[in-house]
């Protein structure tokens, strides 16, 4: 039940080396990334085609692979440029490889068929590399499905609740309905609450006096990410008033790791002319404080999930964004299954 034809961000930039291998898997396949001698990130199947040993155990040669077993060597493409004591290297001797596409800070593998790689299909994650924003990267890891860590992200009534004292503060949020909108692969979801006190996390940014308005709106695109603007203003005040208010921009992307498991790649971003690097670091670990409450939750959650089967859940209204966008992943994945073209 994993879509192929996409993009999946593998790794932030900075966390694949100079030099030097870096291994992670993506629905289930593993995976070898490393730099080409221009630098350009380079992602192959972690699965060397003589013995299966991981190419990750090898080392890098001049850009190019050489597996830590038996000594073959693998140029970026994937194809095996040498065979220890062989004069001719036989042919099909290799091993996948897969686009890959930096974008923004994000490394991206399409994990699909190559020749439908499409880059209009790279989210809009701007505020990674904008001299408008700042933000210290994070990144989670969860043993539970990336679906239920979906569903999370489309529901934000567990602000009220699960981050009552960091994101949320008000059980306003969970009262708010959202106005949900299709938009080309996926939905954008807008939620306003009026006067209610600023939340825990803003602490890190302003103190304002008073209650605030809050604006959460973001699209939640396919495979998994959300790309937000949030934010907060004196009761009354414009939205624009730069005294006043706070405004965030938001990237996170849920790559599923395997069946039961998920990265999570995140950042929070304040705008670049406000604060420091205390602040920076203040908003940083307020969301990963957060965020880790939502790690605890969904963890408990899918114990129960294990033991009844997601056939036990009631829906109700506020699960509304969340089962359309579980409709659409199903429908993608069948389309992908039936061969249609997906463009
Ligand atoms: S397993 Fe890689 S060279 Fe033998
Ligand atoms: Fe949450």
């Amino acid at each position: 039940m994993f879509l192929r034809n996409c993009w999946y961000v593998v790794a932030w930039d900075h966390e694949i080396p100079a030099q030097g291998l870096f291994a992670r898997r993506v629905i289930g396949e593993p995976l070898v990334l490393f730099r080409a001698s221009d630098g350009s990130v380079v992602a192959l199947e972690d699965r060397c085609c003589h013995r299966l040993a991981p190419l990750s155990r090898g080392r890098i040669e001049d850009g190019c692979l050489r597996c830590g077993y038996h000594g073959l060597l693998f140029d970026r493409a994937g194809r095996c440029i040498e065979v220890p004591g062989m004069e001719q290297v036989p042919a099909g001797t290799q091993v996948r490889a897969y686009p890959v596409r930096v974008h923004h800070r994000w490394v991206f593998v399409w994990m699909g068929e190559p020749e439908q790689a499409n880059d209009a299909w790279l989210p809009d994650n701007h505020s990674c590399d904008s001299p408008d924003w700042v933000y210290r990267p994070g990144y989670l890891h969860y043993d539970v499905p990336w679906q239920l860590v979906c569903d999370n992200l489309l529901d934000f009534s567990h602000l009220s609740y699960v981050h009552e004292k960091t994101l949320g503060g008000t059980p306003a949020i969970a009262r708010a309905r959202p106005a949900i909108e299709a938009i080309e692969r996926g939905l954008r979801i807008a939620r306003h609450v009026s006067g209610v006190p600023p939340p825990p996390y803003y602490s890190a940014l302003r103190e304002f006096k008073g209650l605030i308005d809050r604006w959460l709106v973001y699209d939640f695109v396919l495979p998994a990410t959300l790309l937000m603007d949030s934010g907060g203003c004196e009761q009354g005040a414009s939205p624009d008033d730069p005294e006043r208010s706070v405004h965030l921009h938001s990237c996170q992307a849920l790559t599923p790791e395997s069946e039961s498991s998920t990265h999570y790649f995140f950042q929070q971003a304040h705008p670049a002319h406000l604060g420091d690097a205390a602040m920076t670091e203040g908003l940083y670990q307020g969301v990963v404080r957060a965020f880790e409450e939502d790690r605890d939750m969904i963890s408990a959650q899918y114990e129960r999930v294990r033991e009844h089967g997601e056939g036990a859940m009631q829906s109700l209204p506020m699960d509304a964004a969340l089962l359309r966008f579980r409709q659409l992943i199903a429908r993608e994945c069948a389309r992908e299954r039936t061969g249609q073209e997906t463009r």
